[in-house]
């Protein structure tokens, strides 16, 4: 094991992942009100778990103010990945509730370009609702962090996941009792979808597809 990395044992799942040394600092440094130091470092385990040949990409539903999309992305490109990270939000358009906050495009520009990450995070701005017709079956890591109301996360599970490709990640964000919708939506899913293994529950949940 590298000194620093840090070993995380998936549960119930029993998978091992490793957080290399820079990814978990920049994991306690990205810390924020939207994901917190734990799950950047499982998230940071995650996208450097799937095998990118260089064709896959990162899709995003839901990025705020794009710190996440910014830190897998770094990630990502740390480790000699250069996948693009596409974050669908419609930001203003969305009527924000203390629950489901809006989106906050002039932020996220402004994340992207203080990285020079313009060329890696790209923004769709619209519904994931709409906007799946243009993304395509390439997604390696599938971040749902949208409107997190049951009939929302189900939608974006039945649109995204198909896109997924095989030993690609799906990950819920807001796995909690403070978002029934989310909770509620995954166990759904991954009860009906034989294709798609439950890695990872705690306060997120991780699926991988076979
Ligand atoms: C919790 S925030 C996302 C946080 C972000 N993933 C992060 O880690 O920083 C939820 C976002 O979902 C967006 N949103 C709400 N409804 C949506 C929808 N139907 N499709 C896509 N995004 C949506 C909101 O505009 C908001 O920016």
């Amino acid at each position: 094991m590298v000194i620093g990395a840090q070993e995380l044992t998936l549960r119930p799942s029993g998978v091992r992942w490793t957080v290399p040394p820079h990814a978990a600092e920049r994991a306690d440094a990205a810390s924020s009100g939207m994901m917190d130091r734990g799950e950047l470092r499982c998230l940071a385990a995650a996208a450097l778990a799937f095998p990118w040949s260089g064709a896959e990409i990162v899709v995003e539903i839901g990025t705020y103010a794009g710190e996440t999309a910014c830190f897998v992305a770094e990630t990502l490109a740390e480790e000699g990945h250069d996948a693009v990270v596409l974050s669908i939000d419609p930001f203003e358009r969305v009527s924000g509730t203390r629950w489901n906050p809006q989106g906050k495009y002039r932020r996220y520009q402004r994340a992207v370009r203080s990285r020079g990450l313009e060329q890696r995070c790209l923004p769709l701005i619209a519904y994931s609702q709409d906007a799946a017709p243009a993304v395509p079956s390439r997604i390696g890591l599938l971040i749902v962090d949208g409107n997190h109301e049951l009939e929302s996360v189900r939608r974006d599970l039945e649109l995204y996941a198909p896109k997924v490709v095989p030993g690609g990640i799906v990950f819920m964000d807001d796995y909690t009792e403070t978002y029934p919708g989310v909770t509620t939506a995954t166990n759904e899913f991954v009860r009906t979808h034989d294709a798609f293994e439950l890695l990872h529950q705690s306060y997120f949940a991780i699926l991988q597809k076979s």
